[in-house]
């Protein structure tokens, strides 16, 4: 006979509890804890798959010298795509658990579909608990990629997609999503927090028995972060995160973990009726070209992770109507917006307090790098005063809290890029230009260290 065991769990964190508390004292949320019913183990009671916890009392490692382990390579299995194969660090690495995250209907069963069926010399397994295969098989002749090594699973219970995988033996699994899955050997429901842990853990010890690669589809919050609790993330060795505005079609894709390579990269796709596409040439798109110049248009010269990008940036300042000014930020984190214009008034006497400010990043992206600031200020100048920027100048350059222009990382690939797409004119930080060769380049190179001083060298 099992024992139930009552445990509380709160869903937004996964501290355990046990009793019920109207307060998370780990992550300050009310009304998150809830009861789950987790049997308990027997010693017998587990089934020797992959599900069961093998006994392994008595066989222990040994501690090995550092200087005598052998470093081999990990040898990837090749995926079709660059961004894709970027982002991973090269590849799938056998063995490898990935979570694979993001908002719904951002297209996560698309590009994991995608994965499958052009995975060709590979035996695939896709486990969907969301679709049914007639709407898979509809998305596959939506996506048109044809190929017979993808086999579609649709099935929730872990111990019978094992059963499956034993006979079909795949070289890649991929799950959508592990919030569907459910195992026996816990009671609570489905998407739970004690569900959603066990059968992440018994996907990873499959993963790592049999050497097979496992892709998690994983469920985001309304915050954010992915469904379940935190130690998801600790327990898989790459989270990869799908992100873009649902109504834009580009869509990012970024490793935040990876243990085999580095999470600097950063893929782009574009959705179109027939799936994802690849975007080789984020600049040249995400650059709107216009017969005249518009006040609060500025174009920045980001790095993203270690691929240039121009990005053009939009404001729109306008006079408050009400009494407390209104700031809305698309792509851009309003508290470094409020610090922008904390600094425009305090360092440069624009009065920022009484005015409405709106910002916006093209294409829906959302830019983490700081080197965007110099472009947003100035489009925010520009709009305040209505006067447009040149089109043929863009800027790289951070701004810090005394108003000075902060050097950016990686300035000879921005200026490159920048050069590269027809640009005459690019604004830099004055420190910047320590080490780079000014006349090597036919772009204009402007330099400040001041706001002020830009503000001079772009309306005279
Ligand atoms: P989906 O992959 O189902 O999202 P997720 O699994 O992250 O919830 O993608 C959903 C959206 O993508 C849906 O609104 C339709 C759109 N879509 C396209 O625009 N083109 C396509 O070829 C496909 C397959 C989907
Ligand atoms: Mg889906």
């Amino acid at each position: 006979m099992l024992k139930a065991k009552k445990v509380f769990y709160c869903q937004n964190c996964g501290a355990q509890y046990d009793k019920w508390l109207g307060k998370c004292n780990s992550c300050n949320e009310w009304n998150t804890i809830v009861e789950e019913v987790v049997k308990k183990e027997t010693k017998n009671d587990r089934l020797q798959l992959f599900t069961g916890h093998k006994n392994t009392a008595g066989k222990s490692n040994q501690p090995i010298l550092l200087q005598d382990v052998g470093l081999q390579e990990f040898p990837r299995i090749a995926v079709p795509g660059k961004e894709l194969t970027r982002v991973l660090g090269g590849g799938i690495v056998p063995g490898s658990l990935v979570l694979f995250g993001g908002e719904p209907g951002i297209g996560k069963s698309t590009l994991m579909l995608q994965l499958a069926l052009r995975m060709k010399n590979l035996k695939v397994l896709y486990v969907s608990g969301e679709e049914s295969e007639q709407q898979i098989k509809m998305r596959a002749e939506r996506i048109s990629i044809t190929t017979d090594t993808c086999f579609i699973l649709q099935e929730t219970n872990t111990q019978n997609i094992f059963q499956q995988i034993m006979e079909i033996e795949p070289q890649l699994v991929i799950i959508d999503s592990i919030q569907t899955l459910h195992t026996a050997y816990v009671d609570s429901s489905p998407g739970s927090v004690s569900q959603v842990r066990e059968c992440a853990a018994e996907l990873l010890r499959f993963a790592k028995e049999t050497n097979t690669p496992v892709f998690m589809i994983g469920h985001i919050t309304k915050e954010g972060s992915l469904a379940g609790p935190k130690v998801l993330e600790h327990m898989v060795d790459t989270v990869l995160q799908f992100e873009g505005d649902r109504n834009h079609i580009y869509r990012l894709l970024r490793a935040t973990k990876n243990r085999f390579g580095s999470t600097n990269e950063m893929g782009i796709y574009e959705m179109n009726g027939d799936g994802l596409r690849e975007v080789t040439n984020p600049s040249e798109i995400l650059i709107t070209n216009r017969d005249s110049p518009t006040s609060g248009v500025a174009i920045a010269a980001t790095m993203e992770g270690n691929r240039p990008m121009l990005i053009e940036t939009q404001a729109l300042v306008s006079s408050a109507a009400y009494g407390t000014p209104q700031r809305s930020s698309t792509g851009f984190d309003l508290r470094r917006l409020s610090m922008l214009l904390a600094v425009l008034e305090k360092r440069c006497g624009f009065r920022m307090g009484i005015k409405d400010v709106f910002i916006n990043i093209a294409g829906g992206i959302r830019v983490e790098d700081p080197g965007i600031d110099l472009a947003l200020v100035c489009g925010i100048l520009s709009s305040n005063e209505d006067l447009p920027i040149p089109q043929d100048t863009c800027f790289a350059g951070e701004v810090g809290l005394t108003g000075e222009i902060r050097p950016v990382n990686r300035i000879e690939q921005r200026i490159s890029e920048a050069e590269k797409l027809g640009f005459t004119k690019i604004i830099v930080s004055t420190h910047n230009l320590k080490g780079i060769n000014v006349n090597s380049y036919k772009i204009k190179i402007l330099h400040a260290s001041k706001m002020e001083e830009v503000f001079s060298l772009l309306f005279g």
